[in-house]
């Protein structure tokens, strides 16, 4: 196959995610899987959405939120700042923005694959991005999309990234580490025909971060827990929920991809999964990486 016609496959693939969301409920049960992970993922963070050391309790800051979604993480960072900031939302998916916006905050269409307009250049003070490299390959990699964000930094400014860690870990029962390994597998499908097709795309963060002409990178690994492996009863349900809800949209995406890659275990995978978080619980690796122009 060429590598445009992989090109054009994957993206219409990754679309089967968004457009089957939609299609399923008009969005409902995406916004609760994205509220839902994103309580689990700050927990896990202990209780920090935000690990760059920028100073919010200076007013009038510029933040941006790429692939924003429905907006929770810029919901959360508004209700811990005394102080008013200008928010700015991006995605791809209008229907999930919040309607009306919360105050001070615009959400705007804009693809990580595409230039962010020049207007923006070096004018914001925080750009975050969290779980949605998958979506840039293979037409972008990853030296492009941070190479993308960077550029909308003042001097000064930080950009912090969140992505998911496909290394399984010794403590999972079997159900847990056969979705790290599906998700594994989609990546390196999404990013097949560039160089970045081995597992673990992400853990080039850093590196990325530098060759961007960042400063001050650094990276931590934060250990996020599901089910019965959750000793909060409010989280411990919506892990649960979380790690469950988004397996038969990713199989959807696997299911377009050539059948050679899919892997029988996959067939029951989501109904395994639920019964062991619930009785076992389970654990992913995040990756947090962040740097300052
Ligand atoms: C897993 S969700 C993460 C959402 C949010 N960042 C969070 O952590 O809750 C991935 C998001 O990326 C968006 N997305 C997919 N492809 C995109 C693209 N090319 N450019 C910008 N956003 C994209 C999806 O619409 C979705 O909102």
């Amino acid at each position: 196959m060429s590598t445009e016609t992989t090109s054009i496959m994957s993206s219409a693939t990754m679309m089967v995610f968004m457009d089957k969301t939609k299609a399923h409920d008009d969005n409902v049960s995406e916004q609760v899987r994205l509220e839902d992970q994103h309580e689990t993922v700050v927990h896990a963070m202990g209780g920090k959405a935000l690990y760059a050391p920028i100073n919010l309790t200076k007013p009038g800051l510029r933040i941006l939120d790429s692939a924003c979604a429905n907006g929770r993480w810029i919901k959360d960072l508004i209700a811990a700042s005394q102080v008013k900031h200008e928010y700015v939302g991006t995605d791809v998916v209008e229907s999930l923005y919040p309607s009306p916006p919360p105050e001070g905050v615009h959400f705007l269409n804009q693809s990580i694959k595409e230039p962010f307009p020049e207007a923006w250049n070096a004018t914001f003070d925080l750009v975050h991005q969290r779980l949605v490299m998958a979506a840039a390959g293979p037409e972008r990699t990853p030296t492009y999309v941070v190479q993308n964000l960077a550029n909308l930094l003042k001097e000064g400014g930080w950009l912090q990234m969140v992505e998911v860690a496909t290394t399984p870990l010794p403590q999972n029962p079997v159900s847990q580490n056969q979705y790290i390994d599906m998700l594994d597998t989609l990546y390196a499908n999404l990013y097949a025909g560039t160089k970045y097709k081995k597992s673990n795309l992400w853990s080039t963060l850093p590196e990325e971060m530098k060759a961007a002409g960042l400063k001050n990178v650094e990276k931590r690994e934060v250990i996020v827990s599901y089910g019965a492996a959750v000793a909060d009863p409010y989280i411990r349900e919506r892990s649960l929920r979380t790690a469950v809800a988004g397996v038969p949209n990713f199989l959807s995406v696997l299911r377009k991809m050539p059948r050679d890659i899919w892997k029988s275990e996959w067939d029951d995978l989501e109904s395994r999964l639920y019964t062991d978080l619930k009785e076992k619980g389970g654990y992913t690796k995040y990756i947090v990486t962040w740097g300052q122009k």
